[in-house]
C-alpha cells in the first residue's frame, strides 16, 4: 500500500465526470451514518454525511474522539472528550492495491470534535483508518465504509446505522468549522451579479483553485494508476491560477509568497508528469496537498492556527 498524499477535504467531483445513473434501489441510502469505533481505551464516534456517498460525492465527516477510563470520571462519566489531539484519517480502497490518501483532522468548536472532508472516487468500500498518539501511547482503529454501496453490514465497527448513543453532535450537523461545503460544487454555486463578483477575487481565486484540483485528482486517482498526460495539463493550469492568485491584494503578509512557492510546486509537478516519473508526481502532489492548501488554510481559512509555522510537520 503506497500513500499517494494528503487531500485537502472539501473538494467535490462533479458527477458527469464519472456518469453517475441512478439506480433503483430496495431500501433508500442512509442521508447519515453512524459508526463507533475503539483501540483500548480510545473511542471514536464517526457521523458520515451522506451516509452512503456516491462516487464524485463530498463526504463530511464529524468525529468525536472520547477516552474510556477504566474507572468513570468525576465530572465526565464514562466518556472523557478528547481535545487537541492531533489524529489523521487515512481512507484506502478495498482492494489492497488501491491508493491512500491521508488527511489531518481539524478540530472543531466542540472539544472533542474533530472533521474532515473527501471525496470517493469510485464504487467501493473504503476502509478508514484514524491513527495518533494519546497520553504516550498510539492508537490505530479503523472502519469501512460504502461507496454506492447498499445495503452494507459492517463487522468491524461497534455499532452502525444508527445514532450515535450520547453524541453531543446535533442530529443533522449543521456543517462544520470552515465554510459549508456544497455536495457539488456546480450544483450549489449561487450565481452571482458579475459587479459583486469583481468585489471578491480572493474566494473567487480559490473556487477556480478548487475547481481545477479536483480534476487534477481525478487525473490522479480515477484510473488504476495516474494518468500522467491529465496530471501534466491540471499542473499547468494549477501553476497559472497560482500565479493570477498570488497578485491578489490581501491583509495576509505571507499570501503572496506562498502562492507564488504554490506555483513552483505545480510546475515541478508538471514536470515530473512530463518525464512519467511516477513517485515523484506522487509524492510532489501529497506535499503540494499538505503544505500547499491545507497548511495555508489552517491559518488563513479555517483560523484553526496562527500562522503557518505552528502546522505539525507530521505527513511529510
Ligand atoms: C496562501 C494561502 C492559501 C493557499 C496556499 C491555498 N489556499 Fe485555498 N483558501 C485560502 C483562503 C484564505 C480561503 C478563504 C477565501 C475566502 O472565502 O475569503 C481559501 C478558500 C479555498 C476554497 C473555498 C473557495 C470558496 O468557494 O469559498 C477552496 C476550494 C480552496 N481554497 C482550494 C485550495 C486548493 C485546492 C489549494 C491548493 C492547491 C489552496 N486552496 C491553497 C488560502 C489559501
Amino acid at each position: 500500500m503506497r500513500i499517494a498524499g494528503l487531500l485537502v477535504a472539501w473538494l467535490a467531483l462533479p458527477g458527469l465526470v464519472f456518469g453517475a445513473e441512478a439506480k433503483p434501489s430496495e431500501s433508500p441510502k442512509p442521508a447519515v451514518r453512524t459508526v463507533q469505533v475503539k483501540d483500548g481505551i480510545i473511542l471514536f464516534k464517526v457521523r458520515l454525511t451522506p451516509g452512503v456517498p456516491d462516487p464524485g460525492q463530498v463526504v463530511e465527516a464529524m468525529v468525536e474522539m472520547f477516552e474510556v477510563p477504566p474507572v468513570p470520571d468525576p465530572i465526565y462519566g464514562e466518556q472523557i472528550p478528547v481535545k487537541d489531539s492531533t489524529i489523521t484519517a487515512e481512507v484506502t480502497d478495498a482492494d489492497g492495491e488501491g491508493y491512500t490518501q491521508r488527511y489531518l483532522l481539524h478540530p472543531q468548536m466542540d472539544a472533542g470534535t474533530y472533521g474532515f472532508h473527501y471525496t470517493p472516487v469510485r464504487k467501493d468500500i473504503l476502509r478508514v483508518v484514524f491513527k495518533g498518539k494519546h497520553k504516550g501511547r498510539k492508537f490505530s482503529t479503523s472502519f469501512r465504509t460504502p461507496v454506492a454501496v447498499w445495503p452494507f453490514k459492517d463487522a468491524s465497527a461497534l455499532k452502525s446505522d444508527g445514532p450515535a448513543g450520547g453524541s453531543r453532535m446535533p442530529a443533522l450537523p449543521s456543517g462544520m468549522g470552515g465554510p459549508a461545503m456544497p455536495a457539488s460544487p456546480a450544483g450549489t454555486r449561487v450565481p452571482v451579479a458579475s459587479a459583486a463578483k469583481a468585489m471578491k477575487p480572493l474566494p473567487d481565486a480559490m473556487q477556480r483553485m478548487g475547481d481545477k484540483w479536483v480534476l487534477l485528482q481525478v487525473a490522479m486517482f480515477a484510473g488504476r494508476a495516474a494518468d500522467m498526460n491529465r496530471v501534466k495539463t491540471g499542473a499547468t493550469t494549477l501553476q497559472q491560477v497560482s500565479m493570477v492568485a498570488s497578485g491578489i491584494q490581501t491583509d495576509m503578509t505571507d499570501f503572496s509568497t506562498e502562492m507564488k512557492e504554490l506555483a513552483k510546486a505545480f510546475e515541478q509537478l508538471g514536470v515530473a508528469a512530463g518525464t512519467g516519473k511516477r513517485a515523484e508526481v506522487a509524492s510532489q502532489f501529497g506535499k503540494i496537498a499538505d503544505t500547499g492548501c491545507t497548511r495555508c488554510h489552517f491559518v488563513h481559512r479555517w483560523k484553526v492556527l496562527g500562522t503557518l509555522a505552528e502546522y505539525p510537520k507530521m505527513l511529510h
